[in-house]
């Protein structure tokens, strides 16, 4: 289970992440939504161990950000576009580095990285370092890597970013297998198809803030929107202030979640 219970994180004056609350259960897909700067990239890094938390908390199968952040690094796989790859490896030398770190045995790491190799199609660049690779084959390694230890939950900043239909594809349904394994599953993006191809729930942060949340059914129906995008803007627009439904709430009237574990 993935928790932000009353996330805060400020740049200064900036509140880019404002109390912030929600969950991510075993076997969910949960998608971030928010426009340009409305702090979705600043979350995912303060529950990456990346960024320290201004206040509130954030937890990885019980382990917290702060007192924990060793063991959560090794339960997360954590993908951000910003992601240096070590320009002079190649993609399988890359996954391999990261799986020696997470301390894999020699059998096991081999297994791995060739399970990820086929299914990132990492063979089809083989042989070429990361430093001369396009956007999105660059994309197919970084995910390659964050994957390496089979992490129980994902963590991913705009996944398919940059990628064609064909890559987008493959991570739609790398998605939905890792979430019918088990896996809890938080990412962000821009694009209302994948949400809608998806998400089980849906979060919208507005400035810093988590302004609604529900499923993509519940936030359409609940805003009299006739789309996803229609009733995302809607909710940006009026920064929240639309009624409590059932399987949507606005958050900060609705009971809050964050009791159970
Ligand atoms: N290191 C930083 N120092 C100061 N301000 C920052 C820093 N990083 C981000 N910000 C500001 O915090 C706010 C939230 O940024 P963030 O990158 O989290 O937004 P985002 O929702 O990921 O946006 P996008 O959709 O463009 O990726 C923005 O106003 C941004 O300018
Ligand atoms: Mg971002």
């Amino acid at each position: 289970m993935i928790i932000l219970d009353r996330l805060s994180k400020h740049y200064g004056q900036l509140e880019a992440v404002a109390d912030v609350s929600l969950k991510v259960r075993p076997g969910e897909i949960y998608a971030l939504l928010g426009p340009n700067g409305a702090g979705k990239t600043t979350a995912l890094r303060c529950l990456a161990t990346l960024l320290r938390p201004t206040s509130g908390t954030a937890s990885v199968g019980g382990a917290d950000v702060q007192r924990d952040p060793l063991r959560v690094r090794s339960r997360i796989g954590f993908l951000a576009a910003s992601m240096g790859l070590y320009e002079r490896l190649s993609g399988r030398e890359l996954v391999e580095f990261f799986g020696r770190l997470h301390g894999l045995d020699e059998v096991r790491l081999k297994e791995r990285v060739d399970e990820l190799v086929a299914l990132f199609g990492l063979d089809d660049f083989r042989g070429r370092y990361c430093g001369k690779l396009s956007t999105g084959q660059r994309q197919r390694v970084a995910l390659a890597r964050a994957m390496i230890q089979d992490p129980s939950a994902l963590i991913l900043d705009e996944p398919t970013h940059g990628l064609d239909v064909l890559s987008g594809e493959t991570i739609y349904r790398f998605m939905a297998e890792e979430r019918n394994r088990g896996k809890a599953i938080l990412f962000s993006t821009h694009q209302m198809a994948e949400v809608e191809l998806l998400a089980d729930r849906v979060g919208v942060l507005s400035r810093g803030r988590l302004v609604a949340e529900g499923t993509v059914e519940g936030l359409v129906q609940r805003t009299g929107a006739g789309s996803l995008a229609r009733a995302f803007l809607s909710l940006v627009e009026e920064g929240g202030d639309t009624p409590v439904g059932r399987d949507f709430r606005v958050v900060g009237e609705g009971p809050r979640g964050g009791t159970e574990a």
